[in-house]
């Protein structure tokens, strides 16, 4: 569910007309809706508290890593996942605290490990024997003792697209399965590090419970394994990948998924940290572009906007669906006719729907992508030099540019010539 709805003919974010930003910021914009972003959490929160689970939900910034929506978050009681010293500083940039931040990720650097470590965060999950060396040297050289789980890596298909399942053996993540018990053991005898927790994830966009179950249950050997050798885990990460619905799929409900936490690990006297990304700020988003020209060829019609692969990169990196709605209501039993949409960047991968049946639209019309609040404006570039679009955050009747556009000048003062030329 979200909160872009038709009022009085005009799509709304809310209570604001995305006409009315689009006049405002320009065109294309990301706008988020506070209600979204509320009841998304809220129904995730409670879905974990009804099924008794002691749970800390650490949303995973990688999929919208704004500060404003970050705080929006923070401020129902969320922490963060981060997987970089960028996204830790705009977790703490939020207000997000040091003690509700998990950091993951198969290639932290020193400086990373430092700076987490220097912060104090809840947990860091390391991924690697050379990655668990290298924390026990950085932070027994401060002094001391790191909490840690190591993300274990279950070799279970999570059954999603092939690029962002993380839980199967050839893939890159986590330590292998066969191998856990081992590393554990080589972590106990480290100084640096202490361990307290396992972590696994296996996947984005899920729309099975069964993957997480299997995965759970396979969390479930290992806490046994390791309590029977004398370790204190007293936390499981689980990692997020709880799917939403682009177009026809229909994932687990948050109750589904709570109730299988439940089943399989339950009774294990652990506290739960989760890691969802996509499920909270989804469907919270949309990006809002305006069609630049109409173009008719002998075969189909070319809609093309203003916004491209750069700003969503989704349909030209995994082929993935994001609906498309005229911003003023179609006139009822206005036609629907199949049209390409496309952006200006000069490849034929910038193409957001072939032959998308949608209403007749015209040069000038703005028109809205949806579900585009997670890994959309987290993953923009600024591919053919084009400015990294605005984000603007709702509330109500109110907005707010949350990240500016910026300016060309801006944009070139980063670049410099050698004196040689
Ligand atoms: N935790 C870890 C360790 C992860 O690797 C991820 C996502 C998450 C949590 C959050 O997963 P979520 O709840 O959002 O599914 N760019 C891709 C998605 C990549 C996901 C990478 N890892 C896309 O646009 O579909």
């Amino acid at each position: 569910m979200n909160h872009f709805d038709y009022v009085a003919g005009q799509l709304h974010a809310e209570g604001v007309s995305l006409a009315d930003i689009a006049a405002k910021v320009g065109t294309p914009f990301y706008c988020y809706a506070t209600a979204t972003l509320t009841r998304h959490y809220t129904v995730f929160a409670d879905a974990l508290k009804t099924a008794g689970l002691d749970a800390t939900i650490c949303f995973a910034l990688k999929s919208n890593p704004n500060i404003a929506v970050v705080r929006t978050l923070a401020n129902l009681g969320a922490g963060a996942d981060v997987v970089s010293e960028g996204e830790l500083r705009q977790a703490l940039a939020a207000g997000v605290p040091a003690d509700r931040i998990v950091f993951s990720g198969v290639g932290k650097t020193k400086r990373e490990l430092e700076f987490a470590v220097a912060k104090g965060i809840m947990q860091i999950n390391v991924e690697s024997e050379p990655e668990l060396e290298l924390l026990s040297q950085v932070a027994a050289e401060r002094g001391v003792r790191m909490p840690i789980a190591l993300r274990v890596n279950p070799d279970v298909d999570a059954g999603t697209h092939a690029k962002i399942t993380t839980g199967k053996k050839e893939n890159k993540f986590g330590i292998e399965w066969t191998r856990a018990h081992e590393v554990y053991r080589k972590a106990r005898d480290l100084p640096g590090v202490e361990v307290v927790a396992i972590a696994c994830h296996i996947g984005s966009q899920l729309t099975e419970v069964e993957p997480f179950r299997e995965a759970f249950l396979r969390v479930r050997d290992l806490v046994a394994i390791l309590r029977a050798d004398g370790f204190d885990i007293r936390r499981l990460d689980l990692g997020g990948g709880l799917g939403v619905p682009y177009d026809t799929e229909i994932p687990p409900h948050p109750d589904a998924y709570a109730a299988a936490i439940k089943d399989t690990l339950g009774d294990l006297g652990c506290r739960i940290v989760l890691e969802p990304g996509r499920l909270l700020v989804a469907n919270a988003g949309m990006l809002v572009s305006r069609v630049t020209y109409v173009k008719e060829g002998s075969t189909r019609t070319f809609v093309i906007v203003d916004a491209a692969m750069n700003d969503l990169m989704r349909p030209a990196l995994y082929e993935a669906y994001h609906s498309i709605q005229p911003v003023t209501e179609p006139a009822p039993g206005a036609p629907i006719i199949p049209v390409d949409v496309v952006g200006p960047v000069c490849e034929t991968g910038d193409t957001f729907a072939k032959q998308r049946p949608l209403p007749p639209v015209k040069a000038g019309d703005l028109v809205a992508f949806g579900t585009a609040g997670a890994y959309g404006a987290a993953m923009s570039s600024t591919y053919n030099s084009r400015p990294l679009v605005p984000e603007v955050l709702v509330n109500g009747n109110q907005f707010a540019v949350i990240r500016a556009r910026p300016t060309y000048e801006e944009m070139l003062a980063l670049e410099s010539l050698p004196d040689w030329l």
